[in-house]
């Protein structure tokens, strides 16, 4: 049988780039998705993956990807990671260029690839879907409203899509990890390194981004029968979104 082949978005760094790893010990075919070139050519010389500079914001650069990744070959899964937060806005503070840029990305930047790749993955009579949510798309936050609302969204399209493919073979599997330490998300969302430690301090043990790729993979790798709706994960410290123990030691 050949290889089986993934294209994973938003690896040019943390889960992602940890999801690329990790298929490729596999020994599957991988095709790497970001805007940052270097940071993908480096993660194909060290793993031998492909890769393509796209942005999931553009409808024409979305397609332009598509196209590229169906000239080499069928696919099999997709791997729906890029994402990001911006800001800690209140509501009633809201920066409505930010919240449109998270919709933009986190829901609709989903929707371009699930509908880009969806003939192909279905054509590979084994396809799958992995959206990566968050804890946040499931529960809400102060000043997470922007983030909170646009993977309440992502979370949406993956139930949504599962129901309209039931009966055809692409699984569709919802990741929601809480808090992850991940070298750039907060670093990018908050502004600045001190303030992402912030967010960290006194945790002994966050998830990291190799803990989420274990359990995409783990979600991929299981017989095609079998799907794993919606997997939230979370560290020891974190009993809800509200109930981190900080600074005991876990
Ligand atoms: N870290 C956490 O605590 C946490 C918790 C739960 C869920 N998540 C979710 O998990 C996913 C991965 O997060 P992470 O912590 O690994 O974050 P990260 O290291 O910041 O990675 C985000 C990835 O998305 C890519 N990306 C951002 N904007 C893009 C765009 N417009 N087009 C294409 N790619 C884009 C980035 O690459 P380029 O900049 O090179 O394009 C990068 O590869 C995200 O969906 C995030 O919302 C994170």
């Amino acid at each position: 049988m050949s290889a089986l082949r993934a294209v994973v978005t938003g690896a040019s760094s943390g889960m992602g780039a940890e999801t690329v790893r990790r298929l490729r010990a596999l020994d599957w075919d991988v095709v790497a998705v970001a805007r940052r070139e270097e940071e993908l050519t480096a993660l194909a010389e060290e793993t031998g993956c492909d890769w393509i500079v796209a942005d999931m914001t553009s409808d024409e650069s979305v397609a332009a990807m598509a196209e590229q990744v169906l000239a080499g070959g069928p696919v099999n899964s997709l791997v729906a990671n890029a994402g990001a937060a911006f800001g800690n806005d209140t509501v009633e503070n809201a920066g409505l260029d930010d919240w449109a840029g998270m919709f933009d990305l986190n829901v609709l930047g989903v929707v371009r690839c699930v509908k880009a790749l969806l003939p192909a993955l279905e054509e590979s009579g084994r396809g799958d879907i992995v959206i990566m949510s968050s804890t946040a798309g499931h529960i809400v936050y102060e000043g997470g409203g922007g983030y909170v609302a646009s993977k309440h969204g992502a979370h949406s399209v993956a139930a949504t899509l599962r129901l309209e493919l039931a009966g055809r073979p692409v699984r569709v599997i919802e990741i929601a990890p809480g808090m992850v330490a991940t070298e750039e998300f907060s670093r990018k969302r908050l502004g600045s390194q001190e303030a992402a430690d912030k967010v960290y301090e006194g945790v002994e043990k966050p998830l990291t981004a190799d803990d989420c790729a274990d359990a995409v993979v783990w979600t991929l790798t299981r017989p095609h029968h079998f799907n794993v709706d919606l997997m939230v994960i979370r560290p020891i410290a974190q009993a809800a979104q509200h109930k981190v123990a900080r600074n005991q030691g876990l």
